[in-house]
């Protein structure tokens, strides 16, 4: 007689569980870094330049070390005389910590000044008299490339221009031959502009170095520790066991929070220097015009086309400006990310990817924003070029994309660039999708709009992302493997504490791996309390970014509490007297196969752990699991959009917006819903308002929330969300794919591809994001292309 839970109840798979932080983030009881005060605190404030490249001629800093409450004044040639005043970058590059030689980009790190409060430190950075001589400025890889161009990383040997990589990938020969095969070649160019993550949280460190104890405790906003530890253990030649970093609550990261910024360097310096707790906390413009910019990519692609429809071979060259220091933060053994993953869900046969990466007078770039590491910009691109080359052959956008799609039996497919897709349905979550928008009506409805002078437009965008980095194979940080972690401790009563390697930044951790644990014991999800981010208790894993964390440390909870079983059975086994294999599990209880009725729950198992358990077993109810994914996951999506474009103002407004994710099995149906949500409210900013930009000098342009706009919910349009296509991933541990990028990496296209759709018949093929109104309206009134592109032409 079968008591098995209902999962649901105990808050397991599948359960809309209430997110059990926000209890204490809407009591206003969240501790977040600044939150933090330790006794005999100190507050760092940096110095930033105001130019982008100009040499330093020379730094008086003796005015400030002369306010009183200044401690400490940090320039380069300090930073040097310790060997730190540059520091290695995630992609093997060298960024400066604090200036040296040159100023690189606006806003770069200069000084840094310790005081008793942040007023006086930063009124000391004023009094900090550094003589500048200007440089030429460049802001674009065009400029980059050009003849005569001043060499901006001039520190660097074996560095003779401007030019980082040049990367090739794919098969150039077969790819040749297709398009001499094509019916049609269908080209388009693209920007995809420098976008910001913005969260709403700046990054900020307190270090706090013991010299009585050597030990070095730095709480800062980073969504990897672990990393971090190793970073300052390798970089600074601490040791490893005397460093603990603690990532607190934290307010945001999207990518923003996994570098290594030049704050979190000079702080913990500073606290060695001075053996007391220095705190920095950057400001809203310092993050915005230093801090982990993303995208940023020119993309000039064609397609090779047979008449009826089908793509033959793709052809894509990439020009990536990486800003003064190549320090994308990328794990991938490839040069520009997983660029290549574009087009992996249509099958195409042949393909060809080059990309060159160039250095610029900018803040350093190449942050994934809510991404898997360029997979936005593969994606967009993908899209854009589906787009143009249905209106080349004057084939209906969802027909062509269903003719080229991988079909369900042809997983596990192959893509053109060496990924392995294991399953999906991308049919039918575009006929959910056409279904959902009413998609022939509106294609009426648009006809007959047009004859009354009104514009209205229909975008679709399709995507499949890889997610969840590693495996080891092919992803590594500094050479440190990829894979993830789960720490499970069962006390007596069977209560539960988990640890991971994962770090939330507000997708819910504390609440969706409960439920995993729920899923796999029957413990009810909220006996289990779930703890990330401090390095002295939490199993080594790599953090979260990409998308990660439920292939690969939500896969690791799975199996840690699957290896709590394997022993929780032995102990069953003892206390019912039977051997172990006439033992059979229901969810939260073992029972005898043969009498059903005598069985133990997973908390009676618990208690023996610690007070009855058979001769020769260890006691404990506790493990720890590694988890080195096979492959990537691989959710699809489609997103449509409908809007309305007014031709006297170029003002767009969007009608409706229908969303069918299958990112396999959710483990919480509401949070999932709140991710896509999140991510369509990014790319509806990315595609509408978010405009940040450099002007000829290089000077930061939009780098504050009057210029940077992010859409509340005002501004937000609604969305409708379709969860019916469920396709397990076959080798996560209970099925799921990741999901929290997916909608910022599908839904820009949906949108730009609408008010493109709105403007058909005027022979506009392209308006670069974002599509402000002016774009939008200059584009349809000139009949025109709207770069966003460069040449940037200097002010007046
Ligand atoms: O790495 P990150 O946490 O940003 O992304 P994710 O692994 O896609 O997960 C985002 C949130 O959605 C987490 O709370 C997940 O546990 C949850 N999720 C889910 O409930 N079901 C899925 N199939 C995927 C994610």
């Amino acid at each position: 007689m079968s008591q098995a839970l209902d999962e649901i109840k105990i808050g397991g798979l599948g359960a809309s569980r209430k997110r059990v932080e926000d209890d204490r983030f809407i009591r206003g009881r969240g501790n977040y870094t600044d939150d933090i005060t330790l006794p005999g605190m100190l507050h760092m404030e940096i110095l930033r330049s105001p130019l982008a490249h100009a040499r330093i001629k020379s730094i008086d800093a003796s005015k400030a070390w002369e306010l009183p409450g200044v401690h400490l004044v940090l320039t380069g040639e300090m930073m040097a005389t310790r060997n730190l005043a540059w520091m290695p970058t995630l992609s093997y590059d060298t960024q400066a910590v604090l200036a040296t030689d040159k100023v690189r980009f606006q806003g770069q790190e200069v000084a840094c000044v310790v005081a008793d409060d942040p007023y006086i430190a930063k009124d000391a950075c004023e009094a900090i008299d550094v003589e500048y001589e200007p440089l030429p400025v460049i802001v674009n890889p065009a400029q980059a490339v050009a003849h005569g161009a001043p060499v901006i990383r001039d520190d660097k040997e074996n560095q003779p221009d401007n030019v980082i990589y040049d990367w090739e990938v794919g098969d150039k020969a077969g790819t040749d031959r297709a398009f001499e095969q094509a019916d049609v070649v269908s080209k388009l160019k693209l920007h995809y502009p420098r976008s910001h993550p913005s969260p709403i949280e700046c990054c900020g460190s307190i270090a706090d170095f013991n010299r009585a104890t050597s030990k070095l405790t730095v709480y800062m906003t980073t969504q990897a520790p672990h990393i971090i530890r190793a970073a300052v253990a390798l970089v600074a030649e601490l040791p490893e066991h005397m460093i603990r970093i603690v990532s607190p609550d934290i307010g945001g990261g999207f990518g923003n929070k996994v570098p290594v910024y030049p704050g979190y360097v000079c702080s913990i310096l500073a606290s060695i220097l001075l053996e007391r707790p220095v705190k920095w906390i950057e400001d809203k413009s310092g993050n915005l015009i230093s801090t982990g910019f993303a995208r940023d990519v020119y993309l000039d692609g064609e397609m090779a086309l047979r008449r009826d429809g089908k793509i033959l071979g793709v052809r894509m060259h990439a020009d990536a400006d990486h800003g003064a220091f190549f320090s994308d933060a990328q794990p991938s053994k490839f040069k520009i990310g997983l660029l290549h993953s574009t087009f992996a869900c249509y099958d195409v046969p042949a393909a060809h990817l080059t990309a060159r990466g160039t250095y610029s007078n900018k803040a350093p770039g190449g942050v994934a924003y809510r991404c898997s590491f360029r997979v936005t910009e593969a994606m967009f691109f993908q899209e854009r070029m589906i787009a143009a080359a249905a209106v080349d052959l004057g084939m209906d956008p969802a027909a062509f994309r269903r003719m080229n799609f991988v079909r369900d039996e042809q997983f596990p497919h192959r893509t053109p660039f060496g990924f392995l897709l294991d399953s999906g349905q991308y049919g039918k979550c575009l006929d959910v999708g056409l279904k959902a928008v009413g998609y022939e009506e509106f294609r009426q409805q648009q006809q007959a709009a047009r004859k009354r002078g009104k514009l209205l437009g229909l975008g679709i965008s399709t995507m499949t992302e890889p997610l969840g980095a590693g495996n080891s194979r092919e992803y590594d940080i500094l050479g440190i493997k990829m894979f993830d972690s789960a720490d499970l401790k069962i006390h007596m009563t069977g209560k539960a504490i988990l640890r991971t390697g994962a770090k939330t930044q507000g997708q819910g951790h504390e609440t969706t791996w409960a439920q995993i644990v729920a899923h796999e014991l029957g413990l009810p999800a909220g006996d289990v309390v779930v703890e990330e981010g401090d390095t002295d208790t939490a199993p080594f894993g790599m953090g979260t970014y990409a998308s990660r964390s439920t292939p690969v440390a939500g896969a690791a909870v799975s199996m840690v509490a699957r290896k709590i079983r394997a022993k929780a059975r032995k102990l069953a086994a003892h206390l019912l007297e039977v051997s172990e294999e006439d033992i059979e599990w229901e969810l939260g209880r073992f029972y005898v196969r043969s009498a059903p009725d005598r069985g133990v729950t997973i908390q009676e198992c618990a208690m023996a752990a610690y007070s009855n358990m058979p001769d020769g077993m260890e006691p404990g109810l506790e493990n720890t699991a590694y988890y080195d994914p096979p492959n990537l996951t691989w959710p699809f999506a489609v997103y449509i959009v409908t809007v309305e474009v007014d031709p006297e103002t170029g003002v767009w407004d969007v009608l409706n917006m229908v969303a069918v994710d299958d990112c396999g099995i959710r483990i919480n149906p509401m949070i999932v819903e709140g991710q896509i949500m999140g991510g369509l409210t990014e790319a509806y900013a990315m595609a509408n308002m978010q405009f940040i930009t450099f002007d000829a000098e290089g000077n930061c342009v939009g780098s504050n929330y009057m210029d940077y706009l992010l859409p509340t919910a005002w501004e937000t349009p609604g969305f409708e969300l379709h969860s019916e296509v469920v396709t397990p991933c076959p080798h996560h541990p209970i099925g799921a794919k990741g999901i929290g990028e997916c909608a910022a990496v599908g839904g820009p296209a949906a949108f730009v591809n609408a008010v493109l759709d709105a403007l058909s018949g005027t022979g506009v093929r392209n308006i670069d994001m974002p599509l402000l109104p002016d774009r939008v309206w200059e584009a349809l009134t000139y009949r025109r292309d709207i770069s966003g592109a460069p040449p940037v032409q200097a002010d007046g």
